[in-house]
């Protein structure tokens, strides 16, 4: 066959890392798209988004041909593995979109072979594997089926590939040897689980964080509402103490996995997740604390609000489900005017650091960039929910 791998949703955040790494590691890969932006974009070798060391590596796999991006679905065909890695967001009730996945399986049904791996590596609801099992034998095909989630924090696919264990859950004892054969290019420990096993482990991972995340939001929110110093508390906490390790600090938890994959994992459970529900209340309700907060310190309708950060995340231009976004809908019903600023978020609307300087009363930190470090707000008031200028997250 032409290929080794082809990539279904190829070019997007979880594909073009994936083949990108198979790529550097003597693959021949393709990655199926149907944007077409992008898919100009990787064939000349640029990275559509930020993520780190990937210029080089995508510089490198293009040249030597060992990768290319097309919208011609028939070099699935053409592949001895083909890896599913669609997005799969919740509706507008919060609840999964389910037919996603199979609408892209039918999408390329006929291009699938018999001889054929498939990988299906998007964030799926408890069962889907199974589903999308049980659908192409009924369509007579024989290809075999595997699950293996990604558990990459955005960004940081280039080094996480390689280093973290691959959860590995086939739906055939055959589909779990290929599966593993094929992550065993990228790292060295496989974990076999059923397949609903792993659906579940992928849930519960990005779940997990978010209720952490939850948890230093509600402390934070305990704090101030007290009018103590959450981040005082939280040195004083932490510092040498070892089963405190992962005690996150307060902001923003948001982008587009977490929130929604608690909400798949509450559908999973008769929606009676009251710990994923709580959590969700908490970190969507941040958003709404800070402005409350403000409200009573400022007088916000005679105020210029300046938000610094719309990326979901520091360091990053991936601005999905960001709640900065939450933030600005919420302070232009609230405050005069709100200015936003984004060194990665490409949006017109957006102002330059000197203007915010030039007009902003306050400043809100909603994402901690690492170039507004060195920054100075001079005169303006500065809201700082992650402590990063180190003067206490006291709003
Ligand atoms: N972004 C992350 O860091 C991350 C981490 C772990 C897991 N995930 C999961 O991985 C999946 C993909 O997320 P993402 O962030 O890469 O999404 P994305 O939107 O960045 O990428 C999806 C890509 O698929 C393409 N696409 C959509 N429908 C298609 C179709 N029918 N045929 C071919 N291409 C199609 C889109 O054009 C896009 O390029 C989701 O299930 C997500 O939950 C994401």
């Amino acid at each position: 066959m032409k290929y080794d791998i082809c990539i279904v949703g190829g070019c997007g955040h979880v594909g073009l890392p994936l083949g990108m790494a198979f790529a550097d590691k003597g693959q021949s890969v393709v990655l199926y798209d149907i944007n077409d932006a992008v898919i100009e974009k990787v064939n000349k070798g640029v990275v559509p988004f930020k993520e780190n060391g990937a210029e080089k590596v995508l510089s490198k796999v293009v040249k030597n041909q060992k990768l290319k991006a097309t919208h011609d679905k028939t070099v699935i065909r053409d592949s001895k593995v083909v890896v599913l890695v669609i997005g799969t967001p919740v509706d507008e009730h919060l609840n999964p979109k389910v037919g996603d996945i199979i609408r892209a399986i039918k999408d390329v049904e006929d291009e699938l072979r018999d001889d054929q791996l498939l990988v299906m590596r998007s964030t799926l609801y408890p069962g889907v594997t199974e589903k999308v099992e049980i659908y192409l034998r009924k369509m007579g095909k024989k290809t075999l089926v595997a699950f293996c989630p990604e558990r990459i924090i955005e960004g940081h696919a280039l080094t996480e590939l390689y280093e973290l264990p691959q959860i590995v859950a086939g739906t055939s004892a055959e589909a779990t040897k290929k599966a593993s054969e094929l992550f065993k290019l990228l790292t060295k420990k496989i974990m076999v689980t059923k397949p609903t096993e792993a659906e579940l482990a992928k849930l519960f991972t990005n779940t997990w964080r978010y209720i952490n995340f939850a948890i230093s939001n509600q402390f934070y929110m305990i704090a101030n509402s007290h009018g103590l110093d959450f981040y005082n508390i939280y040195d004083a906490m932490t510092e040498d103490y070892p089963r405190l390790k992962t005690f996150a600090k307060a902001g923003l938890a948001a982008g587009p996995c977490l929130f929604k994959d608690t909400m798949q994992l509450s559908a999973f459970s008769g929606n009676n997740f009251f710990l994923g529900h709580s959590a969700m209340l908490v970190n969507e309700g941040l958003p709404l604390f800070i402005i409350d907060a403000m409200k009573q310190k400022y007088d916000l309708r005679k105020s210029t609000v300046a938000i610094l950060g719309m990326a979901f995340k520091g360091n990053n231009d991936d601005s999905r489900e960001s709640l900065s976004y939450k933030l600005k809908k919420i302070l232009e019903v609230e405050a005069d005017i709100v200015l936003c600023n984004d060194p990665y978020v490409n949006d017109p609307r957006f102002v330059s650091i000197d203007e915010i300087k030039k007009r902003a009363d306050i400043i809100v930190l909603a994402t901690p960039h690492s170039v507004y470090a060195d920054e100075k707000w001079d005169g303006k008031e500065v809201v700082d929910m992650w402590n990063f200028y180190g003067n206490g997250g006291l709003v």
